[in-house]
């Protein structure tokens, strides 16, 4: 079954009526698919075959329990960067044992819950950071499984959306002082050395810079072979892209076929951490025409999601398809601007589209599942979409939309 399809004139999301979610449960909602996730998530898991592995899903893509719980349930780790988070992935039934902490400002209360719950590894990203971990472990009397990140210097000339595996960026610990940093962590007695780490970009459409990394990393494991030190997995990060407007990145199944081919030993862990490339397919925003705006150069279509419930677009100008979900209304096709309510020139959702509908009519965007209701904010006092997802041909409310006083109940008043 296609997760999107027009039966007669009607929008169908993984075969349930889109206007029937709509009448359901209003608009903006985010609507995700079980089927789609779960269905990456087992591609990444056959791709690797008898080399062991773990998949540790970035938790950040989309954080929803009920996400995080249909993942944990089919075996998945899980990539964190906060103790917000950890409590998620626990509370979601996740196993601490197969879950990976990243972040480049771990604070102490952090760290700490993360030991006590007895994660697999930390991903250290600075040398601060290892003597931070070192010397709460002695204080609580814990040991730390570590995994450094490095940061691999990727090319960017021959690489354009390669953002975080440069020298120039903040992540990870330079080249250069890696070798120091990993003979520093093996003289502890707090700290057991397991792993390397690097994350080099997000929406890689490319599969080389993957490879170019997983080569570095391969042979930074012979080098600390060499001195000593045997680490027992390759964290190879997330970062496949998926297709917004026409990109054609390799599958999953590819992508893992191109880093193993780098992998030497068949007996080392392999572990990636993709977030996008599971959750960004699965999932779509669903909003309703409030007006339309006829203006001297530009047509608005003025809907009632805004940057506040998808914020890709006015932050890094991203592009997501968007389709009526009822069509052959007999309106006009014209050229839009689709924007929301809020108060900033940079508050739109896409820019120069052709599209027919009218007021009080519902639109879908597409790939709207990762970096969607995970990055939402209450901007102009607006509370964030509700969350569906569709499991089995039914549909499940798994976030109720918030209201007013959800946002003020943190707001003690009359001020004490
Ligand atoms: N691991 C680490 C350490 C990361 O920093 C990230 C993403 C991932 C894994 C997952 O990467 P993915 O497979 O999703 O590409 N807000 C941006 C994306 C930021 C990604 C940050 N790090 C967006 O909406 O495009």
């Amino acid at each position: 079954m296609k997760l999107l399809e027009y039966k007669g004139d009607e929008l169908h999301f993984d075969g349930i009526p889109i206007r029937q979610i709509e009448a359901r449960y209003g608009t903006p909602t985010y609507l995700y698919s079980a089927r789609v996730i779960k269905g990456c998530f087992r591609e990444y898991k056959e791709s690797f075959g008898t080399q062991p592995n773990l998949i540790c899903y970035a938790v950040k893509a989309n954080s929803n329990l009920s996400i995080l719980n249909l993942l944990a349930k089919m075996g998945s780790g899980f990539d964190i960067v906060s103790g917000g988070e950890l409590k998620r992935v626990l509370k979601a039934g996740g196993d601490p044992k197969k879950i990976v902490f990243s972040g480049i400002g771990k604070n102490v209360d952090e760290i700490k819950a993360a030991l006590n719950v007895g994660i697999y590894c930390f991903n250290v990203e600075s040398h601060s950071e290892l003597q931070r971990l070192i010397s709460i472990c002695q204080e609580i009397g814990k040991k730390a499984q570590v995994s450094v990140r490095v940061n691999p210097d990727v090319d960017a000339k021959t690489h354009p959306y390669i953002s975080t595996g440069l020298k120039e960026n903040k992540f990870g610990v330079p080249w250069n002082d890696v070798m120091a940093i990993y003979k520093e962590a093996s003289a502890s007695r707090y700290i057991s050395v397991i792993g390397i780490d690097c994350h080099i970009g997000s929406q890689m459409i490319d599969p080389l810079p993957f490879i170019d990394a997983a080569k570095r990393i391969t042979s930074l494991s012979n080098d600390l072979k060499n001195i000593g030190i045997q680490i027992t997995h390759l964290d190879f990060g997330g970062g496949l892209g998926i297709s917004y407007q026409g990109e054609t990145p390799p599958s999953p199944k590819n992508w893992v076929e191109s880093v193993l081919s780098v992998v030497d030993n068949k007996e080392m862990k392999i572990l990636i951490e993709p977030g996008r490339s599971i959750a960004g397919p699965a999932g779509i925003l669903l909003t309703k025409v409030e007006y339309i705006k006829k203006g001297d150069v530009k047509n608005f279509l003025i809907v009632d999601a805004a940057m506040n419930d998808l914020a890709r677009p006015a932050l890094y100008n991203s592009y997501h398809e968007i389709k009526e979900v009822k069509i052959n209304i007999g309106a006009d096709l014209l050229d839009y601007e689709v924007v929301g309510p809020i108060c900033e020139t940079g508050d739109f959702l896409a820019k120069n589209r052709s599209l027919a509908t009218r007021e009080g009519e519902i639109l879908a965007i597409m790939e709207a599942g990762a970096y969607g209701m995970s990055m939402a904010s209450n901007y102009n006092s607006r509370g964030r979409p509700a969350e569906v997802l569709i499991d089995s041909g039914d549909h499940h409310l798994i976030r109720r939309r918030e209201n007013v006083e959800d946002l003020y109940s943190h707001e003690p008043f009359p001020c004490p």
